[in-house]
């Protein structure tokens, strides 16, 4: 970024910065000029500007619109990974899951949000995860609900198709063969019987949520640590509410906490910490 742009009067990177967090919560500041310079250059190049400073006036200048849109997404990290920091799979797979299915065995009904769940390999962990532990719930209604502000990542999700890199990054051999068939291009496509379990949607988690059942886990992974404490705090409010009752949980990424927050109780186990409501 050229000191002109950063020191222009009024900074068309700070500006980008401002509605970018008004938009979607994601909080850059400064030492993330690099990021944004990186992931910005393509399309400035895209829409015909000089560089990605030309770029930025152009968001300062305009009211937000697609292109706006565009920038922001690529702000998004949607670094993911089947069954990530493993821990919290072992603790639904062993515990948490066998009290909600003994709670619910007479309604028969499981429902479960991934709220950023990025290009699906988390919701599609856990619908693998549902069919190998618990084959009771074949005759349940089982939701696994996921949905991510990139329409990108979304996309790739709901295809279900994912290159070797991917596949090998979590799931096991045994695994790969029995929910993927090859591609002639090498790619892996999920198996149909896992796919239909997850249903994707775009949503972007500070804006006004769309009218949602209640949920009996809700995963939250790796997202909060881009807002700002703000948005945190308002998330978690909406969170707890999207929540069934006391049994219904919460998990956050490893490297997250819930903050104060005085309607949730936190349950600590040997290697992951949930949340549940008061
Ligand atoms: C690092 S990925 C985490 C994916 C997955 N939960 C995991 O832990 O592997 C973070 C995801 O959050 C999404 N995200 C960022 N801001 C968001 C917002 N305001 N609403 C919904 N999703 C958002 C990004 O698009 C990205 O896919």
């Amino acid at each position: 970024m050229s000191q002109d742009i950063l020191s222009s009067e009024p900074s068309y990177l700070e500006h980008f910065y401002r509605v970018l967090e008004k938009n979607t919560g994601i909080a850059l500041d400064a030492s993330k000029e690099y990021l944004v310079s990186f992931r910005l250059t393509l399309l400035a190049k895209k829409y015909g500007h000089a560089d990605y400073a030309a770029l930025l006036k152009y968001l300062f200048l305009h009211p937000v619109n697609s292109i706006h849109w565009e920038c922001f997404e690529a702000m998004t990290t949607n670094e993911t990974m089947f069954y990530r920091d493993i821990h919290p799979f072992d603790a639904l797979k062993n515990t948490i899951l066998p009290k909600l299915i003994a709670k619910k065995k007479e309604v028969k009904e499981l429902y479960i949000w991934c709220a950023a769940s990025s290009t699906g390999q988390e919701p599609y962990s856990l619908a693998m995860l549902l069919k190998e532990n618990f084959p009771e719930l074949n005759s349940w209604n089982v939701y696994i609900k996921a949905t991510d502000l990139s329409q990108a990542a979304i996309d790739k999700g709901r295809l279900g198709i994912y290159n070797q890199t991917e596949i090998l990054r979590g799931l096991t051999d045994s695994q790969i063969s029995r929910y993927f068939s090859k591609l002639t291009n090498g790619h892996y496509q999920l198996a149909e019987d896992i796919k239909k379990i997850v249903k994707f949607d775009c949503m972007n988690l500070v804006i006004e949520w769309p009218i949602m059942p209640k949920f009996d886990v809700i995963l939250l992974r790796n997202v909060m640590i881009y807002f700002n404490h703000d948005t945190k705090l308002e998330v978690l409010k909406k969170l707890n509410m999207q929540l069934v009752d006391k049994d219904s949980v919460l998990m956050l990424g490893s490297s997250e906490s819930i903050l104060y927050e005085e309607n949730f109780k936190v349950v600590q186990m040997d290697h992951v910490s949930y949340y549940q409501k008061k």
